[in-house]
């Protein structure tokens, strides 16, 4: 397969995916430009996906524990602070304060088992 610049640079690997439970989520701190900002993903299956954790509500963190972004069932995240509902494959809200707002998309790269963001 073939490596996207962006995946080639090592410093843009996160984990690997058989790392994540199925499916779960995990946070990580990534450089933006000079940013630095704060994204989860989720593993559903051979799927991951990846989101900023703000919450377009009140752009509060989604996380509500170390590494816990989905709902009781594993079906949805949910934001912690005033329960937002969002699916996890397009990070859609379907339930809560945030009407049809959206969470913000992160791109992935999986390559070889490593996952990269772009
Ligand atoms: S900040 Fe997420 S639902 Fe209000």
């Amino acid at each position: 397969m073939v490596r996207s610049k962006q995946a080639e640079n090592k410093s843009n690997f996160l984990c690997k995916l058989s790392t994540l439970a199925d499916p779960s989520s995990k946070s990580f701190s990534i450089k933006k430009g000079r940013k630095k900002i704060e994204i989860f993903i989720v593993r559903k299956g051979d799927k991951v996906f990846a989101y900023e954790d703000v919450c377009p509500h009140a752009q509060a963190p989604l996380e509500w524990n170390k590494d816990e972004f989905l709902d009781k069932k594993k079906e949805n995240i949910i934001c912690a602070m005033h329960g937002a509902v969002f699916t996890i494959e397009e990070g859609q809200c379907v339930s809560g304060p945030c009407g049809s707002a959206a969470l913000t998309p992160v791109q992935l790269e999986i390559i070889d088992g490593d996952v990269f963001y772009l």
